[in-house]
């Protein structure tokens, strides 16, 4: 469950203040995904990297499954962002590492010696068991797109933040990648939001929000 109260974010360009969000407020109950629409410069990746405990509002409250992240210090945010998935538009991934390294070095990073007890399962479920051995140049674009759902998703995350992960697949690509994405999600109660440009993928959403100025719609 996440709950935003009165968020509001500024940045600072020598001396001049640019309000990039404005008191907005959102509820997203347990497990329920939001797409997240509006124009570039809106203001939709600054509030993923606010919910990811990246980037700390300049007022307002953000609260992660009860968790108020304004009153963290830096060791509980670094343990709160382990339990968040990142995904992203160009997928990010290390590319000297084949697809299973890929996939396990955060969680080995995170939670040394820690068995991924969903490694097979994601691999399984996201057509991935036949390319563990390859390089990420040698997968299309949908399959580099696959392995970060499955690296964002190994370390049981309570809450998925995407950004725009469809911006460089093609429109079939795109389905499958978020038809994957919400099954998976759908299925551990995990909270997803996904921001899009694309209008027919909120139909895979329970919400749809537009943000628009720094404000919702
Ligand atoms: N690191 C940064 N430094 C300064 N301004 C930034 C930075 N990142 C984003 N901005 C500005 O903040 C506003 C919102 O950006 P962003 O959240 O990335 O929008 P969106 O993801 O909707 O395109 C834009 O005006 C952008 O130029
Ligand atoms: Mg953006």
């Amino acid at each position: 469950m996440i709950e935003v109260s009165r968020l509001s974010f500024s940045r600072h360009d020598g001396g001049e203040k640019h309000r990039i969000l404005k008191d907005l407020d959102l509820e997203i109950p347990k497990a329920q995904h939001v797409a997240l629409l509006g124009d570039s410069g809106s203001g939709k990746t600054t509030l993923l990297h606010i919910l990811a405990g990246l980037l700390k509002p300049e007022s307002g409250s953000v609260k992660i499954n009860g968790l108020e992240l304004n009153g963290l210090n830096d060791k509980a945010l670094a343990l709160y962002r382990r339990k968040i998935g990142l995904i992203f538009q160009h997928y990010q991934l290390l590319e000297c590492l084949t697809v299973k390294q890929n996939i396990l070095f955060q969680h080995q990073l995170n939670f040394a010696g820690q068995t991924a007890v969903q490694f097979d399962e994601l691999v399984a479920q996201l057509g991935l068991r036949d390319k563990l051995h390859a390089l990420p140049h040698q997968l299309s674009g949908g399959e580099q797109q696959r392995v970060g759902i499955a690296r964002a998703m190994l370390n049981q995350p309570q809450l998925i933040l995407a950004d725009e992960p469809t911006g460089n697949l093609d429109q079939k690509r795109s389905h499958q990648v978020v038809t994957l994405l919400t099954k998976l999600c759908k299925e551990r109660q995990i909270n997803l939001v996904m921001v899009t440009h694309s209008q027919q993928l909120t139909d895979y959403f329970d919400t749809v929000k537009v943000l628009s100025d720094g404000r919702f719609e």
